[in-house]
């Protein structure tokens, strides 16, 4: 069932288009802008009306969603329509930092605007389909409110709580995790056709491993929640021995290490600490010892 709510999308980027699209689709009235209106064209051919400014896009909207390159650029084109926003409702799905996300609710709630922070954690073919995943935090009623408008966007949604910085908080935690693995990945394809092996050779068994650090997460947490990292397979400190080899095979191949020196820096900090002989997963808890250790000196 669709719901016809005004909406307005600044930003029509990839994933603002896709955004913009999926409010469409759904029957909702939408209205367009982007600092560069041409990207707005098929959107304005698919039924949507484009404006001239944002003070403009704005004006009779119900739900203004943002998605822009960082908060800079959100700010840039939110704060001189300050009062063409008094009374509305903003959800920003533009991506970066908790902090960000605070202040830019700290400004909307200075000047009378409404204010949800979401971060989307799928790409853009997911937006309308079931496989979407996006994340919202501030007043729970506002989200409540906007909740089946935002259904447009499909798949799961989900509200995290009232701390604006909380949805950016979960992205950051999860784009580093990603993103940190991924580096894994692009290097490991490089060691290993440095060494002769085709990639299609590689692909099933680089599989099978991502399967067993899928299945390690859950257990990570309960390690890190119940302070227990007792080996029962293998030690930090074999681990450890394990990534030095990855590094001396890398260097005799000619191949940048900086990423996996990384990774054994903070192993062999743990260790040094007195935790070789403990799971892997005491790395978390040492970098947060770490962290406490500094803020108090
Ligand atoms: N793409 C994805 O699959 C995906 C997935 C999850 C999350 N996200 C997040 O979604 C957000 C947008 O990503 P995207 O892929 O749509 O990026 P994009 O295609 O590079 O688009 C960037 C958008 O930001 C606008 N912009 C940049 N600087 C601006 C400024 N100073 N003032 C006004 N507008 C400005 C651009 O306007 P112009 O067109 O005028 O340059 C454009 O609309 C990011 O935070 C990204 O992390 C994207």
């Amino acid at each position: 069932m669709t719901t016809s709510t005004q909406v307005t999308a600044l930003g029509l980027g990839n994933m603002g288009q896709a955004l913009a699209r999926a409010f469409l689709a759904h029957g909702h009235p939408t209205t367009v802008w982007n600092r560069s209106p041409a990207k707005g064209d098929a959107l304005v051919a698919a039924g949507a009306r484009r404006a001239g400014s944002v003070a403009d896009a704005v004006a009779g909207a119900d739900l203004v969603v943002v998605c822009v390159v960082d908060y800079a650029a959100a700010r840039q084109l939110l704060e001189p329509a300050a009062a063409a926003l008094h009374g509305r409702t903003v959800v920003n799905l533009t991506a970066d930092t908790p902090d960000a996300a605070r202040d830019l609710a700290a400004w909307a709630a200075d000047h009378g605007v409404d204010y949800l922070d979401g971060s989307i954690m799928t790409p853009t073919i997911t937006i309308d389909t079931p496989d979407a995943v996006l994340i919202y935090s501030g007043p729970d009623d506002l989200y409540r409110r906007h909740a089946p408008t935002l259904a447009a966007l499909g798949g799961t949604q989900r509200h995290l709580g009232a701390d604006p910085g909380r949805a950016a908080a979960f992205d950051v935690a999860l784009l580093d995790f990603f993103w940190t693995a991924a580096a894994g990945m692009t290097h490991a394809f490089a060691l290993a056709k440095a060494e002769g092996i085709d990639d299609a050779e590689l692909v099933p068994l680089a599989e099978d491993l991502a399967g067993l650090l899928q299945a390690s997460i859950a257990e990570h947490g309960e390690r890190l929640d119940g302070d227990r990292y007792h080996a029962d397979v293998a030690t930090l400190a074999t681990i450890a021995a394990g990534l030095d080899h990855v590094v001396a095979a890398s260097e005799r191949r000619g191949l940048d290490t900086s990423v996996q020196l990384a990774a054994l820096a903070q192993m062999r900090r743990a260790i040094d600490a007195g935790h070789g002989g403990d799971d892997h997963s005491v790395l978390s808890a040492v970098l947060l010892a770490e962290r406490e250790a500094v803020s108090t000196a």
